[in-house]
């Protein structure tokens, strides 16, 4: 049984790890009741590298809202064909979609904070609550580096919303070293980060950044920096 001191303790042992030591660890103490979530970001695909060489078993789903860039889904293919595993992609409940779409139409994210959130709600926390019924754990490609709401997490986190432990090997790498490792390891990548996209989310809510701008700038870039989280994430 995981409690809050189990989880202090791993904080303890494993925060100065590394993210390969990280995974081995938890991949091996949960086995089939863990899994990856990946949106095929830079982090993500680092992440699905180093997990199929520990386990080629491993669990890894994906969220998909419908909305996603053509390029995202490109990527998703070739990852599954370079590594021969399977990804398994969560879908939005198509009656909700629709509801949701006949009632406030469909690119209602841009209208309110309240209708972005609920197309979040819609098209990615309901799946992600079907994507983990059952597991005890899941991993993600979280970074300290990606915004200041992100600053305090730990590389063991007690998940609340969703009722499982949450771990974020990556934690402490710099987005350097993530692009280090994708190249070291000639890992097939999402070319929109070449054209100024350093954080990939939905076609509509996602736009390239300016050198400079920090690096979740082009997501919900209409929004004021503290409501910019879909929810995925809440703490
Ligand atoms: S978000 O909350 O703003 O969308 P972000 O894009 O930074 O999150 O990604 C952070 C982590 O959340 C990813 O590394 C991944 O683990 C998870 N994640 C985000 N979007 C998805 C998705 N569509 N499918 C699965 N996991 C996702
Ligand atoms: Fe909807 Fe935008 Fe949220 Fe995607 S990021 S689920 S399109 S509001």
């Amino acid at each position: 049984m995981v409690n809050e001191n189990t989880i202090r303790r791993w904080n303890g042992e494993f925060s100065h790890k590394s993210p390969d030591e990280i995974l081995r660890f938890f991949i091996d103490h949960f086995k089939d009741r863990i899994a990856l979530s990946t949106s095929l970001g830079l982090e993500d695909q680092v992440l699905t590298e180093m997990a199929v060489r520990i386990n080629r078993n491993i669990k890894i789903f994906t969220l998909d809202t419908g909305r996603l860039f053509s390029e995202t889904y490109d990527l998703l293919d070739r990852t599954i064909n370079k590594y021969g595993i399977r990804i398994q992609v969560y879908f939005p409940d198509a009656s909700e979609v629709e509801k949701m779409v006949y009632e406030r139409g469909i690119n209602l994210f841009y209208e309110s904070i309240e209708n972005r959130k609920l197309c979040c709600a819609v098209r990615k926390l309901k799946p992600l609550s079907r994507a983990l019924n059952g597991l005890d754990a899941w991993i993600t490609g979280l970074r300290k580096e990606q915004s200041e709401s992100r600053n305090n997490l730990k590389v063991v986190e007690w998940d609340k919303n969703n009722g499982l432990v949450k771990i974020n090997p990556l934690l402490y790498w710099s987005e350097e070293e993530v692009r280090d490792y994708i190249d070291a390891h000639n890992i097939p990548y999402n070319p929109l980060h070449d054209k100024g996209y350093p954080s990939i989310g939905c076609h509509p809510c996602t736009r390239a950044v300016e050198p400079g701008e920090e690096i979740r700038a082009g997501r919900w870039w209409w929004e004021n920096a503290e409501a910019k989280e879909c929810g995925l994430h809440k703490r």
